[in-house]
């Protein structure tokens, strides 16, 4: 199973003081030396973490693959089309929320959807949905002419006990249900360090999409190193 990292946060750390540090460049260039599949940047509407220009720079730095997740809007299918990631991932954008709250509803929006798809479809860009592990969904995202399905796996890791063996056997079989039908298939959000282990037996999924946990242990496993090294030059 691949491992791409999320590193939007790098961004959110950044602009917290407006400065360049630390930029989230060098942030995937560390993450793909470290063995990462893929980088992965989301450019929300208000761009509230990556901005335009990190996007110009990923796509000239990133030498793995570059997955742009973004919001069904026309600005957004320019910047695609004009930036060629490798990737995108289709998200539904609410300016309010903190994270990215659902999946997609393809079932509201397939007509849309479709027409949105076929410019970048026919760029050579590959495409993913992000949506609810549903089979009538997942079904709509390869009518939809998608390549790949990410399975929203928001719900698992927020459940406990029953409800979360529960919700991790519908992810299970949304990923049989998605290769069966010749979609690559990913899984992401809220997964951590402690809920993964699962994930290793679902061989229909080949990825997992991270950024939060692995951001908040880097800081956490980094901050050691950092302040040792303020104390070595003050002493
Ligand atoms: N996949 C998608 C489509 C997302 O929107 C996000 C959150 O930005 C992730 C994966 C990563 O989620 P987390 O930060 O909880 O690991």
């Amino acid at each position: 199973m691949r491992l791409a990292i999320n590193i939007d946060h790098i961004a959110t750390l950044r602009n917290a003081r407006g400065e360049q540090e630390p930029d989230p460049i060098a942030a995937a260039l560390l993450a793909e030396k470290s063995g990462a599949a893929g980088i992965v940047c989301h450019l929300r509407e208000d761009r509230r973490h990556i901005k335009d220009n990190d996007l110009a720079r990923l796509r000239q730095a990133v030498t793995t693959k570059l997955d742009l997740e973004m919001a069904m809007t026309s600005e957004l299918q320019q910047i695609a089309l004009n930036t060629k990631p490798e990737l995108i991932t289709l998200v539904p954008e609410k300016r309010e929320e903190l994270t990215t709250e659902g999946g997609f509803d393809i079932v509201r929006h397939f007509a849309v959807v479709t027409e949105f798809l076929k410019p970048i479809n026919a760029a050579g860009i590959e495409i993913s949905l992000f949506i609810e592990p549903d089979l009538h969904a997942i079904e709509l995202v390869a009518k939809a002419g998608a390549d790949i399905v990410e399975l929203h796996t928001g719900r698992y890791a927020l459940l406990h006990d029953k409800a979360k063996a529960e919700e991790l056997t519908r992810i299970r079989e949304a990923a049989a249900y998605a290769r069966s039908i010749g979609l690559k298939v990913v899984a992401g959000h809220g997964l951590h360090y402690n809920n993964i282990a699962p994930f290793r037996e679902i061989t229909d999924i080949e990825e997992v999409s991270i950024g939060h946990a692995i951001i908040a242990r880097a800081v956490m496993t980094g901050l050691d190193e950092a302040v040792k090294e303020m104390i070595r030059i003050i002493s």
